[in-house]
C-alpha cells in the first residue's frame, strides 16, 4: 500500500493538485483511515495469510518544513514496523511513491542535485527511525512513470512537460537512490535494497504491420529496459519518438541495487500514426475477451513471463512489488491471482529467481487520477 492512497489527510503536493481540480476522482480525503488505522491494516494481511507488507513513508508527514523533521510522525512508522515484525511480517519500506513534500518543487527539485542530498537526509532519519526489522526497502516506486508524468506530460506534480528537466529529474532520481542506498546500508547492516519498476506488456495493433511492430520495440525499450540499464550497467539511454531522449550515466547504480522489483499489471496494443497526427496511439484491448478491469485495463497473464524473463536478465533477485486489478464486483479478481500466480510457480520451474509476490493492494485505496472507482482491494 502507499501512504497517499491509504493514511488520508497528507499535507503534500497532490493534496494541492486535487484541490486545483487537476484530477479526474475528486479528493483523497481521508482514505481507508491508515494513517490511525494501521494496526488493524497489519492484523487482516497476518490474517490473509501473507508474510509481507509492502508500505511507503509519508515524505510531508515525515519533514513538514525542510530540514525540519517531525520525530511524532517518524514514531508512527516505528511503531507500524514494530507491530509488522511481531505478526510475521516482513516489512517492505518505500521512500518515495509519487508524492512530495509542499516545499520540495521549489525549495529542492528533482531538476536540481539540491534534490539528491535532500532525499539522503530524509533517507537517513527515516532508516535510523524504522531500525533494524526494517530489513527490505523499495526505496522509489515507479521512478519513471514519476518522471513521464511529472515532467513529460504534466499530469501530475509537479505537472511540468519538458523533456530536457524529465532527463534531469531521472538522473537526479537514480542518484537520489544511490544516496538513500548508502544511507540506509550505514543504518541498518544487511538491509536489502531494491526499486519498484512498472513493466507493462506491448503488441502491436495490427499483428503483421511493421510499423506497428517497430513502436512495439520502441516502447518496450524506453519503458521497460531503460531502467534495467541504468541498474545493470550504471547508463541509460531511453529514446520516445520524435523528440525525446533521457540518457544519462551513474556508475555507482548497480552497486546500490541488491534486488529488483517488477510491477505489472496489464499490456498496452500500439499503432502507428495515432490520432491527431501523432506518431503513435496506444489503447487496451480484450483478444481473450475475459473482459477489461474495472478502470478498462487487459487481464493479460501471458503478458507476463517475458517480462520476469527481461528483469532477471539483470542477474539479481527479482520480487513482485505490485500485482492486481480493479473489480469492485469481484468476478475476475480470482482467477486473475491464479493466473498471474501461476506464471510464478512457472517462472521459478524455469529457474527465474522470483522471490516473493506483492499484491496491490490490501485494501480499497484512492487511484492517483480516477479517485475511488477502481476497487484494487482484497479487502473493501
Ligand atoms: C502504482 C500504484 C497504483 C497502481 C494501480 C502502480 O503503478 O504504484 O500506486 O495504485 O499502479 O494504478
Amino acid at each position: 500500500m502507499s501512504h497517499y492512497q491509504v493514511e488520508g489527510n497528507d499535507p503534500c503536493d497532490w493534496t494541492d493538485w486535487e484541490s486545483a481540480g487537476k484530477t479526474r476522482g475528486g479528493p483523497c480525503g481521508r482514505a481507508a483511515g491508515s494513517w490511525e488505522r494501521y494496526e488493524e491494516d497489519a492484523e487482516a494481511a497476518a490474517a490473509l495469510g501473507a508474510n509481507a507488507f509492502r508500505f511507503s513513508v509519508s515524505w510531508s508527514r515525515v519533514e513538514p518544513r525542510r530540514g525540519e523533521f517531525d520525530e511524532a510522525a517518524l514514531e508512527r512508522y516505528a511503531r507500524l514496523v514494530v507491530r509488522l515484525d511481531a505478526l510475521g511480517l516482513e516489512p517492505v519500506v518505500t521512500l518515495l511513491h509519487y508524492t512530495h513534500p509542499r516545499w520540495f518543487h521549489d525549495e529542492t527539485p528533482w531538476t536540481s542535485t539540491a534534490s539528491v542530498d535532500a532525499f539522503g537526509r530524509f533517507s537517513a532519519r527515516t532508516a535510523r527511525a524504522l531500525g533494524p526489522k526494517a530489513r527490505c526497502w523499495t526505496v522509489l516506486n515507479e521512478p519513471l512513470v514519476l518522471v513521464l508524468g511529472g515532467y513529460l506530460d504534466g499530469q501530475v506534480p509537479p505537472g511540468i512537460a519538458s523533456a530536457r528537466d524529465a532527463a534531469r529529474a531521472l538522473d537526479h532520481l537514480l542518484a537520489a537512490h544511490e544516496a538513500a542506498a548508502a544511507e540506509i546500508r550505514a543504518a541498518i547492516p544487511g538491509a536489502a535494497i531494491g526499486v519498484a519498476h512498472n513493466m507493462m506488456g506491448f503488441a502491436p495493433e495490427r499483428a503483421r504491420n511493421p510499423f506497428d511492430r517497430a513502436l512495439v520495440r520502441v516502447a518496450g525499450r524506453f519503458y521497460n529496459q531503460a531502467l534495467l540499464d541504468a541498474f545493470g550497467e550504471g547508463r541509460w539511454s531511453a529514446y520516445l519518438p520524435p523528440f525525446t531522449r533521457l540518457a544519462g550515466r551513474r556508475p555507482g547504480l548497480p552497486a546500490s541495487l541488491d534486488f529488483f522489483g517488477v510491477n505489472y499489471y496489464s499490456r498496452l496494443h500500439l499503432r502507428f500514426l495515432g490520432d491527431g497526427g501523432r506518431i503513435g496511439s496506444f489503447a487496451y484491448r480484450d483478444p481473450h475477451g475475459r473482459g477489461l478491469t474495472d478502470n478498462g485495463w487487459e487481464v493479460v497473464p501471458e503478458a507476463f513471463p517475458p517480462l520476469l524473463r527481461q528483469a532477471a536478465s539483470l542477474g539479481k533477485p527479482l520480487f513482485v512489488t505490485e500485482n492486481g486489478l480493479a473489480d469492485a464486483a469481484d468476478t475476475k479478481r480470482a482467477a486473475f491471482l491464479e493466473a498471474h500466480v501461476g506464471v510464478l510457480q512457472a517462472a521459478e520451474v524455469e529457474g527465474l529467481p522470483v522471490h516473493g509476490y506483492l499484491h496491490w493492494s490490501l485494501v480499497d485505496n484512492y487511484e492517483w487520477l480516477d479517485g475511488w472507482e477502481p476497487r484494487f482491494g482484497l479487502l473493501e
